[in-house]
């Protein structure tokens, strides 16, 4: 079973809005972090939209009452009926990862007669010094597009009518527990904005994405909301359009536990075993991610005896 405290994750959203505040910035919570209806209700309840990247999260964050016009639409594989299904609602923006994607919408949009209003999802190419799988700002990622094409695509837009082509959107990486790759990557699309700006192209919206870190491990240092916020203000500092930020773990990661039983001992001929009742299929991350999560006992740990085990569940893999 997992556990969340709602009133650690409304301090959470608070102390990002907090320390945002005097910013034009709206959160965006990226709903891959936690898509559970009742985490997304009470992060409506703050005030929060969201970043989607399927129809699935889409009809998710709808029904728990955010509204179409602030949701956005991320990722590499957008299908056609998801842009149509984003579009019939009205959502407020489509972050684009490619030009096929760029073509899609335009088609999709012409042939239902509406606007869609984009972001260009820029790669700058910095390297996110997290885990690889979760690194999403490098030259090699399937993530963005260069700043070079970006600014084709500024340069050609009457290509695309019924794309309002009028923002920019990045997010290097997850788990960022250095702000310096952050800080590097907005100076890259600050210059880039101004650069649109001085060449005529109006633009609205930055979205910095997420990426936010937390602390899994003792010793480990997360940073913090306010040294985020100022980074984002210093870089951004007479941008005169909307700033958005798509925090997930941030917002949700550090309020959460999973509880789990223990079913049995089990002494192996050459390990002991602890036995749980949650396994890999109810937390992934440390064998996707090789990620480090606490194990502690519910109860009072002082005075009990201990021992070394392997923790394991119940599932078919070693
Ligand atoms: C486009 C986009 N925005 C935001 C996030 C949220 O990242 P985090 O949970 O690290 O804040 C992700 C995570 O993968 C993402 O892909």
């Amino acid at each position: 079973m997992y556990v969340y405290s709602a009133p650690a994750m409304r301090q959470r959203v608070r102390a990002l809005r907090d320390a945002l505040a005097g910013l034009d910035a709206g959160i965006r919570y990226a709903v891959k972090a936690n898509g559970n209806g009742a985490v997304l209700r009470l992060l409506a309840e703050e005030g929060a939209g969201a970043d989607i990247v399927s129809g699935g999260e889409l009809e998710r964050a709808l029904r728990a009452g955010i509204a179409a016009s602030d949701i956005v639409f991320s990722g590499v594989g957008k299908s056609d009926a998801e842009i149509a299904l984003a579009l019939d609602v009205g959502i407020g923006r489509f972050n684009i990862e490619s030009r096929a994607e760029l073509d899609a919408i335009q088609r999709i949009a012409a042939a239902r007669g509406v606007t869609a209003v984009a972001s260009v999802r820029i790669n700058p190419d910095v390297d996110a010094k997290t885990h690889a799988k979760i690194s999403t700002g490098k030259a090699e990622n399937k993530f963005g597009v260069s700043i070079a094409e970006a600014r084709a695509w500024f340069d050609a837009k009457a290509q695309w009518p019924d794309v309002r082509l009028d923002g920019l959107h990045m997010h290097i990486g997850s788990q960022l527990l250095s702000l310096d790759p952050v800080r590097e990557a907005l100076a890259r699309m600050a210059a880039f904005w101004k650069e649109l700006a001085a060449a005529g192209h109006a633009i609205a919206s930055i979205d910095v994405g997420g990426g936010l870190g937390v602390r899994y491990r003792e010793g480990e240092q997360a940073p913090d909301a306010r040294e985020y916020a100022d980074a984002i203000r210093q870089a951004l500092a007479g941008f005169g359009g909307r700033i958005l930020v798509e925090p997930g773990r941030w917002l949700v990661a550090e309020v959460g536990i999973l509880l789990t039983r223990v079913l049995l001992e089990k002494h192996g001929q050459a390990r002991s075993f602890l036995v749980l009742d949650a396994a890999m299929n109810d937390l992934l991350r440390p064998s996707l991610y090789d990620a480090w999560h606490d194990i502690v006992p519910v109860g009072a740990a002082a005075g009990r005896e201990t021992a070394v085990y392997d923790v394991v569940g119940p599932v078919c893999e070693t």
